[in-house]
């Protein structure tokens, strides 16, 4: 039996859920399009549609925000805010966003020229979406072991520096103004980069001259595994290998709806003061002024709380502990999942689960959209409804290399009964799963249509 861990935490403040009957939940996914993001969350018993923004705050995050500054400038929270993200991530220039694709939209617009390149080991779909509405071409150059879900190795997030290689031969460098590195890798399974992946990654780009950035939403969840896994850090404090990570790159944008432990709040943070001054001049545009950028003071007061108590190590114990117990309780009943659990999902393989239904009719969808009607459990699709696309050249539909169901969960919100409900839940699919059919599209946007997609059963 998976163990599960103790919460260093006891709960002060409860929120009721309630179970819709099938009859009720099937007429609520029709009416949605079987797109889950149309139901609301008072449908919905158990939400594992994403970590994001989701985590329930501590006494002390609550209580700065009554404590919250909302000056218009240089307000108190700013500067608590600044101090606390300059003490892990080390760089000169801190700029607040709303949230993290707000900063990924002020680094690319910054940034980027029609045409242009910009490597990752796997992009989020906010970070590929700001790309291509800049002109550019997000590439993935994720080592093979991360795009496969049986592969046990410890780092599945880590870059292959060959494949950048190749592309930097492919493209030129002058197509390549940024490159980049998401930890963990949340498409990918929230799997882990190492260290020494990172250091080489950053003396790679180092050596061309191109900037590198970190997209570091969960970076404490990987500094955690690095911790763990890789040589010579477990004596280490989680906090000084975060900066370690950082040290090793020129910037970073985060959103802080993850490891920050808040409902809303985001940044960028980097080296180049020159590049910093060029987005603050857009910040004051689309966000508002340097030191709050689309956030109140009080907000920024519980980001610089949360991203402190993100790196303390008995609550990390505890979150990769969790969501590894969601993982080897799958396995126990044969259910496949991308392996090893990541840090803030676990990640069903969705074209394993249901063969049947080939990638044209979106196997993932299919399985999330069984999972509300069996269980009341919101889950995200993320593969071929999230991420294929058409190819301008030839005109072809592109899949990715999986399908899969994430089930994020919430920081600090779900007890041990509630992941046991999900587990039976997805068990009950999987023994019926040749009932399931496949889904097409009857309505879609041309980008991240996932959000607001319009599907319908096939027969
Ligand atoms: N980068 C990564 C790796 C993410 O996972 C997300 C958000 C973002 C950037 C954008 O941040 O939402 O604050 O604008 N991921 C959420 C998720 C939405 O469900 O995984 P945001």
């Amino acid at each position: 039996m998976a163990k599960y861990p103790l919460e260093p935490f006891k709960i002060k403040m409860v929120e009721s859920i309630k179970m819709l009957s099938r009859e009720q939940r099937i007429h609520k996914i029709k009416q949605a399009k079987y797109n889950l993001f149309n139901i609301i969350a008072e449908d919905i018993f158990i939400d594992l549609l994403t970590d994001s923004g989701t985590s329930a705050m501590s006494d002390s995050q609550w209580a700065g925000i009554m404590r919250g500054d909302e000056s218009y400038a240089g307000s108190r929270s700013y500067l608590h805010f600044e101090e606390s993200i300059k003490s892990i991530f080390g760089y000169e220039n801190v700029i607040p966003t709303h949230q993290g694709r707000a900063a990924e939209a002020l680094l690319f617009s910054t940034i980027l020229k029609p045409g242009d390149h910009v490597p990752s080991n796997i992009h989020f779909d906010t970070t590929e979406g700001n790309i291509r509405n800049n002109g550019g071409i997000p590439v993935n150059c994720v080592i093979d072991e991360g795009l496969d879900p049986a592969s046990t190795f410890s780092f599945k997030g880590n870059v292959d520096i060959n494949k950048l290689q190749k592309l930097v031969d492919e493209v030129g460098l002058d197509k390549i103004p940024i490159a980049m590195i998401t930890i963990t890798n949340n498409s990918g399974g929230g799997q882990p980069v190492s260290l020494e992946n990172i250091k080489q990654v950053y003396k790679y780009w180092k050596k061309h001259n191109v900037p590198f950035f970190i997209d570091a939403c969960r970076y404490a969840e990987n500094a955690y595994f690095i911790k763990l896994r890789e040589k010579g850090y477990d004596n280490i404090s989680v906090k000084d290998i975060a900066k370690e990570i950082f040290a090793h790159a020129n910037g970073a944008t985060m959103s802080a709806k993850k490891d920050g432990l808040v409902n809303i709040g985001g940044f960028i943070t980097m080296k180049d003061s020159e590049l910093a001054k060029q987005m603050i001049s857009r910040l004051i545009i689309t966000e508002g002024f340097r030191t709050y950028g689309g956030m109140s003071g009080r907000d920024l007061e519980a980001v610089a709380i949360g991203l402190q108590e993100g790196l303390n190590e008995d609550y990390l114990k505890y979150r990769i502990e969790q969501t590894a117990y969601l993982g080897e309780s799958l396995l126990e009943q044969g259910i496949p999942i991308v392996q090893p659990p990541g840090g803030h999902a676990i990640y069903l393989d969705a074209r394993s689960i249901l063969p049947n239904i080939s990638q044209e009719y979106f196997p993932a969808q299919a399985l999330s959209v069984s999972l509300y009607i069996e269980g009341g459990i919101r889950s995200a699709e993320i593969g071929g409804l999230m991420f294929a696309y058409i190819d301008e050249k030839t005109g072809k539909t592109i899949y990715p290399e999986l399908d899969l169901v994430r089930l994020a969960i919430p920081r600090r919100v779900y007890t041990r009964s509630h992941l046991d409900f999900v587990v039976q839940t997805v068990k009950k699919v999987m023994d019926n799963r040749h009932m399931l059919k496949g889904l097409r599209i009857t309505y879609q946007p041309k980008l991240l249509r996932h959000f607001t997609v319009e599907l319908e059963e096939i027969s």
